[in-house]
């Protein structure tokens, strides 16, 4: 089977000064997570890798460059989730972790729970070897600014939507050669959230899913609204019910933005190795590969391919 992955680096506003950097950070992450399925690795492997790109990278709101909380603390999510044996790792509210990600996958392998959250997971972490850094190392200039501008949890969704919030969270989606799905998301979450506030990303079933039956999901976008109606499962539903990946994606937006009001955008690979990635919300850089093919767009309606040059 041809290997597929698409990632996205977050729905809302993104500010045109932003849009170079959010567009070649999701081709180049999605580039590394081909490249690996490619070499023989597996599509769970490939989404930790993308995720992980995303998270080192400041533009993004996972990691480094994540949002602040009302403290002016970064508390992190992700979640992680195999199709295969629907395994699943998450954390939540996790500080100076720079690889939520990866940390998701060890809960997953290492332990017999699914999630763990705030001290805890970091407890983890470290039984396991995996290094804590300082909260200023995850922390942007341009993110401190931001923070310093706002001073408040912007009122309602809309003013979410138009507040050109520069990054949102991240995930990756990907089918292997052996026809194993697996979805990855990660996130600092919304700018001025409560302390402990937990939104959709970590939560199975809601921020991801990940099944060989119908395939993988990653989602982002107003969190609270995507665990009103579990988005992830809420696309894959619709492709078990034989949509499309594109309808499936469409319907459960509409859904939710009818039902909840809510925005966001998600990506998709169904077990077939069909793609998509939707959005509601202005904009969402999104990449995929397949077939040595990088397909990429920031905007609606809007899609670019080039040949993988790698
Ligand atoms: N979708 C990310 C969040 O709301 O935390």
């Amino acid at each position: 089977m041809k290997p597929v992955i698409v990632v996205h680096g977050g729905a809302w506003a993104i500010p045109d000064d932003m849009a170079k950097a959010s567009v070649d950070g999701v081709k180049s992450a999605a580039t590394a997570g081909f490249l690996a399925m490619k070499r023989g690795g597996s599509a769970l492997d490939a989404v930790e890798l993308a995720v992980r790109a995303l998270e080192d990278n400041p533009t993004f709101d996972a990691g480094h460059g994540a949002v602040l909380n009302t403290n002016g603390e970064v508390e992190l999510d992700s979640i992680i989730m195999d199709g295969r044996t629907l395994a699943a790792g998450a954390v939540s509210s996790v500080k100076n972790i720079a690889n939520p990600v990866s940390l998701a996958r060890a809960v997953m392998e290492k332990t017999d729970h699914i999630m763990l959250t705030d001290r805890g997971a970091n407890m983890f972490a470290e039984s396991v070897g995996i290094p804590t850094v300082p909260t200023d190392a995850l922390v942007t200039e341009c993110e401190r600014k931001e923070w310093e501008k706002a001073k408040k949890y912007a009122v309602g969704v809309k003013e979410l939507f138009n507040s050109q919030w520069g990054h949102d969270t991240v995930g990756a989606v990907a089918r292997d050669c052996s026809g194993n799905v697996a979805c990855a998301t990660s996130t600092g979450g919304i700018r001025n959230k409560m302390v402990a506030r937990v939104g959709d990303s970590p939560i199975i079933g809601s921020g991801g899913y990940a099944d060989n039956l119908s395939g993988a999901v990653s989602c982002t976008g107003h969190g609270e609204s995507i665990l009103k109606v579990t988005l992830a499962r809420l696309i894959l539903f619709h492709v078990e019910q034989g949509k499309g990946a594109p309808e499936a994606i469409e319907v459960s937006l509409r859904y939710m933005g009818d039902r909840v009001q809510g925005g966001g955008g998600a990506i998709v690979v169904s077990r077939t190795g069909e793609w998509a990635a939707k959005f509601t919300t202005e904009r969402m850089a999104w990449a995929a590969v397949e077939r040595e093919v990088l397909w990429y767009g920031l905007n609606p309606k809007e899609e670019f391919k080039e040949t993988l040059t790698q």
